[in-house]
C-alpha cells in the first residue's frame, strides 16, 4: 500500500471534502498517511486527524517560515504533544531562505530547539531546506542530527548533497518534482540513492505530480510518483510502493 510519509491534511483547503477524499484515498490503494505540523495550531490539527482516522499519524512541529512568534512554552507544548502514541516524529522543521523576509538567526535558534527536543524524545525528525543547503548541514553536524535520524522532505539539492545525508543514515522523501520534465537533478538522486533509502511523500496540498501538476495535491497521486521511480529504477510501479512502505515504517518506527 502507498505510504504517504509527508502530507497537510489539516489545512483548510480540504475542509470541505476531507471525509470524502480520505475514502478514495483508502479505495486507491493508500495504506498509511503522516500528517506534518507547519506551526503550532496545525500540530494540534494533525493529532485531532491521527485520533479520528486509523491510518493517519501526525508528526508535531513548527516550519522555518513560522517559527517568528514561537516562546519557550511552545516547545513545552510540542513536548507533550510527543506523549501522544499517533506522534512519531519532530517536524516540519529546518531553514527556508527563499523569501526576503527570512531572519536566518531566528530560523536557526528554533531548527536547533527543535533538534534538541527530536533527542530528548527519541524521535526522528522532518527536515525542511530550501535554498539553505550549508547552514542546514552545518547544524545537523554540530546538533548529531543523526542520532535522531529521519527524512530530509521534499529533497531539492543535487547528489553531492544526497550522498552526505544517505552516509548520515537519513531517508529522501521522494515527491511530485521527480515527475517533472525539467528535475533533472533529483531524477539522478532517484537512480544513485540505495532503494531502501527512499520514502513517498506528496506534501500535500501543494506539488501534485504530472498530470495533475499545479492542483491540490492528494495522496493517491503518489501512483505517478512511484511510476516515474520505477522507470528510473528499472522496477515495477508495486515494487517501489512496496519498498517505500517498508522503508516508511521503519523510519517512523509505525509497526
Ligand atoms: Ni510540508
Amino acid at each position: 500500500m502507498i505510504f504517504d510519509t509527508h502530507a497537510h491534511y489539516d489545512d483548510p483547503v480540504y475542509d470541505k471534502d476531507r471525509e470524502e477524499l480520505f475514502r478514495t484515498m483508502r479505495s486507491e490503494g493508500v495504506g498509511i498517511i503522516t500528517d506534518i505540523g507547519a506551526d503550532i495550531e496545525s500540530t494540534k490539527r494533525a493529532i485531532e486527524l491521527s485520533e479520528s482516522y486509523d491510518f493517519i499519524y501526525a508528526v508535531a512541529g513548527v516550519h522555518p517560515s513560522e517559527v517568528y512568534s514561537l516562546e519557550e512554552a511552545d516547545m513545552e507544548f510540542l513536548r507533550r504533544a510527543t506523549e501522544s502514541p499517533k506522534v512519531v516524529a519532530i517536524g516540519e522543521i529546518g531553514l527556508d531562505y527563499h523569501y526576503e523576509d527570512t531572519v536566518r538567526e531566528v530560523q536557526k535558534k528554533w531548527f536547533i530547539r527543535q533538534l534538541e527536543l527530536a533527542k530528548e524524545t527519541k524521535l526522528p525528525v522532518v527536515i525542511h531546506s530550501r535554498d539553505a543547503a550549508q547552514d542546514t548541514l552545518d547544524i545537523m553536524k554540530a546538533e548529531h542530527a543523526q542520532e535522531s535520524g529521519g527524512v530530509i522532505h521534499c529533497f531539492s539539492y543535487g547528489w553531492d548533497m544526497a550522498k552526505i545525508y544517505l552516509d548520515m543514515g537519513f531517508y529522501l522523501g521522494i515527491g511530485g518534482v521527480v515527475t517533472f520534465k525539467n528535475a533533472k537533478k533529483l531524477k539522478e538522486v532517484v537512480q544513485k540513492a540505495p532503494m531502501e533509502r527512499l520514502v513517498l511523500e506528496t506534501d500535500a496540498p501543494y506539488l501534485a505530480p504530472e498530470p495533475y501538476r499545479g492542483k491540490r495535491n492528494a495522496s493517491h497521486y503518489l501512483k505517478y510518483v512511484a511510476e516515474e521511480i520505477a522507470a528510473l529504477r528499472n522496477m515495477t510501479p508495486e515494487e517501489v510502493i512496496l519498498v517505500t512502505e517498508e522503508n516508511g515504517k521503519r523510519m517512523y518506527g509505525i509497526a
